[in-house]
């Protein structure tokens, strides 16, 4: 088979390396098109574009498979910790007994956060929407370890880097619910394990003995795993292109969280449960909305459904599907927004309109009715999410700066006026 594509254009034919995955994935390299050809390729929204070789996570969308550094989501989400998996994505293998115990007394060692940080804090209003706050917290890191902003440091002052904000992210994160709800910060519990810790920064009061409750650690861990990394996503893509300007660790997350915001990606979980509490509120009737998302001329689009690269199902959405079973029936919860989300899939996954489109759940579809039950309010939904993804952005960005990788910086085809005199305000029509 030929290791080359060719293009003909204009009379000329121009041979292009065709570069091959581990996983047998074909690629047509153009980076030498436009020296060759003066042509480059247009791709909106960069559908069919390679931006990087990453030995991360590997995603066949057609084929519903998910797995980090050959590991499937799957096996991870069933018998590993959150931390473990994070170790996995960003150092490449699973930690063995020692090195999983170092890192998590580095991470534990590692939670409190500057108590200049409150100043920051104080300074937003109350109603501030969590996922503003965190982004601005993360970037504000930079201010505390300015050493962090060197683009030349050795490998061990990124690692101390990569430990301070996993550490420091969920008391951030639990600090930006607390503002919002105007209620006092809780300190990290630094006996407790990465999850439950978290949530007891979130729900503890001081008056009161917090009692952790395993199924909702569990149910978090498995959460977290699921979120860890999805290779190039708008915020992924983000954190490398921000750091391929040699932004700091730090700044580069604090962009993939406002990143992540948006509605379209992980602001998705929260866009779900409010879909749903506003079909509810309107009487229930899914087939009404299900309508409105068919009809080409209402903006309405069913939350939680598609994706941009599976077009089979989201193996992530069948594993948290399970979840969110097992957290209902052992929280006791009877909520009917779950039963709304039921009615929904089992409408959609029938009507043609979105069997031809191959729109099937994502993950966020289930996931916010797992925080829900959590007693995780919507805001904080997509902060979850950046829970989640961080180790995902911290490994995608190491991995691009040990590449050495080129700044990003696509081109364009320009669409505007032509060369123009400068006209006086007073000749003006
Ligand atoms: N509801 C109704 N129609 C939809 C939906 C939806 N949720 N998603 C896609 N479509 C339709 C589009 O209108 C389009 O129809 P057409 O071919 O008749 O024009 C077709 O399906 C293809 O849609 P695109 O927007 O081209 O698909 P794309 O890959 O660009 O978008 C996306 C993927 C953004 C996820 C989209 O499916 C969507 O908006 N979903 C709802 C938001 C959501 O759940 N986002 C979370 C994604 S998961 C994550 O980020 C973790």
């Amino acid at each position: 088979m030929s290791d080359k594509a060719t293009l003909t254009y204009e009379g000329k034919t121009y041979e292009l390396p065709v570069v091959e995955g581990t996983e047998n994935e074909k690629g047509i390299d153009i980076s030498k098109l436009r020296a060759l050809s003066g042509l480059i390729t247009l791709d909106p929204g960069f559908k069919n574009t390679g931006s990087t070789r990453s030995a991360i996570t590997y995603l066949d969308g057609e084929n519903g498979i998910l797995r980090y550094r050959g590991y499937s989501i799957e096996e991870l989400a069933e018998n590993a910790s959150f931390l473990e998996v994070s170790y996995l994505i960003i150092y490449g293998e699973l930690p063995n007994k020692s090195q999983y115990e170092l890192f998590c007394k580095e991470i534990t060692e590692h939670t409190l956060v500057h108590e200049e940080i409150k100043n920051i804090l104080d300074g937003f209003p109350s109603n501030a929407h969590p996922m503003g706050v965190l982004s601005s917290l993360i970037s504000s890191l930079t201010a505390f370890y300015p050493e962090s902003l060197d683009p030349n440091r050795s490998s061990e002052e990124v690692h101390l880097s990569i430990i301070r904000i996993i550490a420091k992210i969920p008391t951030l994160a639990s600090w930006a619910f607390k503002n919002e709800i105007g209620h006092p910060v809780n300190y990290p519990d630094n006996n407790l394990e990465y999850g439950s810790n978290f949530l007891k920064m979130m729900f503890a009061i001081p008056s009161e003995v917090y009692k952790s409750d395993p199924v909702l650690a569990d149910a978090l861990n498995k959460l977290l795993i699921l979120h860890a990394d999805h290779e190039q996503n708008c915020s992924t893509a983000t954190v490398r292109i921000v750091g391929s300007s040699h932004a700091s660790l730090y700044s580069s997350v604090s962009a993939g969280i406002s990143a992540l915001w948006g509605p379209l990606h992980g602001g998705a979980n929260q866009a779900v449960i409010e879909m749903l509490e506003a079909i509810r509120a309107d009487g229930g009737d899914v087939q009404k909305y299900m309508d409105k998302a068919k009809d080409k001329d209402d903006p309405f689009r069913l939350m939680g459904f598609g994706h941009r690269v599976y077009k089979n199902f989201d193996p992530r959405a069948k594993i948290i599907k399970k979840a969110a079973d097992s957290v209902l029936a052992k929280l006791g919860v009877n909520d009917p927004v779950l039963e709304i989300a039921k009615g929904l899939e089992e409408v959609a996954l029938k009507d043609p309109y979105f069997v031809e489109r191959k729109l099937y759940p994502n993950v966020d579809f289930y996931s916010g009715i797992i925080y829900r039950a959590m007693g995780i309010p919507t805001q904080m939904f997509t902060v979850m999410f950046a829970l989640g993804r961080l180790p995902g952005w911290i490994s995608q960005w190491k991995e691009m700066r040990e590449n050495n990788e080129p700044i990003g910086r696509p081109r364009q085809i320009y669409t505007g006026a032509n060369e123009r005199s400068f006209v006086n305000i007073g000749d003006r029509k």
